[in-house]
């Protein structure tokens, strides 16, 4: 069979007619629809030549890549079948190598599954590939053991092919608090690999491997993208060869030992989400937002949170805390969440972790003259908890030091231990706190944060599979529970725990200058609604950098807004700012949460500009975001991508909180007039001038059609 999927202006098509495992031929722009006898001559003709000193039959990439094809390049799948050959057992001490196509069949309009296996047998490889209605590509493996011996698998990733345009290379890097720093590169021979071992994805999470022509920017180049759906040790690879074969690669990164199939046991590989554009990494995003959003459709509109994290760290006092619950509810609050410091023992983040009941001391009538006060102001709860980690100074790691995960004499991270999800009673355990708790209190929402590396070498696949037997659980349980993920600050977001989980923490850091970084390139991948983004202290407490209210108001606007910042000490000109702000947020969020990102190649690097216009094009809002001072007198237009090129749009200017200061002499013509009205494809092409923002300063824009 030769299966074409096409969607949203993508087309992958794969030639399956064996004996190898299938062959991409495309995966990339829509071809339209092809007849079968096209779809056979397409194939015919996309059979390379052979060249010398090469294997004797055109060489092709395959979906599972092995030597047995002639593939010298890194093996899609590699496991041995245990023992040594010829000790007498069937398949003793064999490579996994030889595979080969058994049957391709449709499940449906745009999904596929596929047999593979050895001639011989002794594996059998099912290929889930399903294509959906945004053009968002995702594929798996189920790999079975079918030989009576242990297999023992070291890889099963997906591969998929890039054509040789895409010369250059994109994918991410970080540090605690600076998550998702972009780094590019040519493509050169060789493979460009981004491994974590973490057992979480790490600040310096890969996140995407994309590959693009050269050049490529938010709106413009081809890009071809891949994520790894899983929250534990992975990799994401660009391989090209000197064959000329370029790919993309991702899959769980399995430590030696780690996967071990006995007879007849299967392994699932993670989904790999992949995606591909004509129109730059916007392009990208259209589609994964698309999906994201009608995967996991929000409950309702995103509350605005106050997290007690920022403003009392482990100071818990009722008094305290009530005064915060009162301003919160005074400025327009709708969910107020207890961060870290209520369990019992828990003054510092040296101890108690796992020993999950309210603190006698601190809260002696328990949690619930908290939570009444808070739902009588009108906002709904929320909680922190980390479930997976331990304090070696808790009375969890005393009673039961057997449930704790890695060596003994391992280093402590943050002074905790990692707690053994795939242990039966610790997982128990945890089941029944955490139960016990929600059925306490009315708790609309958990922060779940997780704050160390594993460090447990082999042990991440099954304490990964153990925290979503977890989080399912729960959700099950309780289904209005919403979910938020968290690792000191975003060292988890992906889409293996995004089945279940409502928000990613994005980043510890409440700076704006450093949120506005982070939140362009996490949003790549993740809509803005999922992405908490809090308003911070004048002072930034994680790099201890003043700036002004408002620049933090309007960078907070673009995500799931909070506020991490002790209400009761701002002024009452402050206070009525956040209250206006949160009006705002509260007007503009079924466009912000529903729309269509949109950011401008800048080619000030100073400057970004970019805003979300609504999915029918009637309106938009942009942020003109001076991070440092502008390269020229004269800065970079403002042009606003993404309206209809035909409609007329009135620009104007969007105070919310005080007004960014500026450079200018006389604003801009328009800007003294209040509003601009032009069509969509002047203000693209042409744009507006900008005003001259002082550094970390954002002025914000809306767009309404006209007439
Ligand atoms: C790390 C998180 O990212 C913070 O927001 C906060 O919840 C602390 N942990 C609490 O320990």
């Amino acid at each position: 069979m030769i299966a074409h999927l096409r969607a949203a202006g993508a087309s992958l098509v794969l030639d399956a007619r064996g004996p190898y495992p299938p062959v991409v031929l495309h995966w990339g722009g829509d071809l339209g629809d092809l007849t079968e006898a096209e779809l056979t001559d397409l194939a015919e003709a996309a059979t390379p030549p052979v060249p010398p000193s090469a294997v004797d039959q055109p060489l092709r990439l395959t979906l599972l890549p092995t030597p047995g094809q002639g593939w010298t390049g890194r093996p899609g799948i590699a496991g041995h079948w245990a023992g040594r050959p010829g000790d007498g057992r069937p398949g003793a001490g064999r490579p996994v190598d030889d595979l080969r196509l058994h049957t391709v069949g449709r499940t449906g309009p745009r999904d596929l599954v596929i047999e593979c296996g050895p001639a011989a047998g002794g594996l059998r490889v099912t290929t889930d590939v399903s294509l959906s209605e945004q053009g968002v590509l995702r594929v798996r493996h189920q790999v079975r053991n079918t030989a009576e011996v242990d297999l023992h698998l070291t890889a099963a990733d997906v591969v998929l092919p890039v054509p040789e345009q895409a010369d250059e290379v994109l994918d991410f890097t970080g540090l605690w608090a600076h998550e998702r720093r972009p780094q590019r590169g040519r493509m050169r021979d060789g493979t460009w690999t981004r491994q974590t071992r973490h057992g979480r994805p790490g600040h310096d999470d890969p996140y995407l491997m994309v590959a693009g022509t050269a050049g490529f920017g938010f709106r413009h180049g081809q890009v071809w993208a891949v994520h790894l759906a899983w929250s534990g040790d992975k990799q994401l690879y660009a391989e090209r060869q000197a064959t000329g074969h370029s790919l993309l690669g991702a899959g769980e990164l399995l430590a030696p030992g780690e996967m071990i199939l006995p007879p007849d046991s299967i392994y699932t590989t993670p989904w790999t989400v992949a995606v591909c554009s004509d129109a730059g990494l916007d392009g990208l995003s259209e589609r994964l937002h698309g999906w994201i959003r009608a995967r996991r459709p929000l409950r309702g509109p995103r509350p605005v949170v106050l997290n007690t994290w920022e403003a009392v760290y482990f100071d818990h006092d009722l008094d305290r805390l009530t005064r915060l619950v009162d301003a919160a509810a005074q400025v327009g609050v709708e969910r107020f969440v207890l961060d870290d410091g209520w369990f019992t023992g828990r003054v510092d983040d040296r101890r108690a972790l796992g020993d999950w009941s309210v603190d006698p001391q601190r809260w002696p009538a328990g949690l619930g003259p908290l939570v009444d006060r808070v739902r009588s102001r009108g906002m709904d709860f929320g909680l922190w908890v980390e479930p997976e980690m331990v304090s070696p100074d808790s009375d969890l790691a005393r009673a039961h030091p057997d449930w704790l995960l890695g060596p003994t004499h391992a280093p402590t991270w943050r002074y905790q231990r990692v707690l053994d999800l795939d242990n039966p009673d610790a997982y128990r355990y945890l089941r029944e706190r955490l139960g016990a708790l929600l059925d306490t209190y009315p708790i609309a929402y958990l922060k779940w944060d997780h704050n160390r590396d594993l460090l447990a070498a082999g042990g991440a696949h099954r304490q990964t599979t153990a925290l979503y037997r977890l989080l399912a659980d729960l959700r099950v349980t309780h289904p209005d529970l919403e979910i938020e993920s968290c690792a000191s600050g975003g060292g988890r977001i992906d889409l293996g725990i995004g089945e279940l989980v409502d928000r990613f923490w994005t980043s510890d850091t409440n700076d704006p200058l450093d949120r506005q970084r982070i939140l362009r390139w996490t949003s790549v991948l993740m809509p803005l609604e999922y992405l908490g983004g809090h308003l911070g202290a004048g002072t930034a407490h994680v790099t201890g950098r003043a700036t002004d209210l408002g620049f933090r108001l309007a960078t907070a606007l673009f995500g799931h807004a909070g506020i991490e910042w002790d209400l009761t000490a701002a002024t009452d000109a402050e206070r009525a700012d956040v209250a206006g702000w949160i009006a705002a947020y509260r007007r503009l969020r079924p466009l912000l949460h529903t729309g269509t990102l949109v950011r401008t190649d800048s080619p000030d690097p100073a400057r970004q500009l970019y805003g979300v216009v609504d999915a029918d094009r009637s309106a938009g809002v942009f942020a003109l975001v001076a991070l440092d001072a502008a390269r020229s007198a004269l800065p970079v237009p403002l042009r606003l991508a993404g309206l209809d090129p035909q409609r007329r749009y009135r620009v104007s200017p969007l105070r919310i909180g005080p007004a960014p200061t500026t450079l200018q002499v006389r604003p801009p013509a328009w800007l003294q007039r209040g509003e601009a009205v032009l069509p969509g494809r002047v203000l693209a092409e042409i744009g507006l001038p900008a005003p001259l923002l002082h550094p970390q300063q954002a002025a914000l824009f809306t767009a309404e059609a006209v007439g």
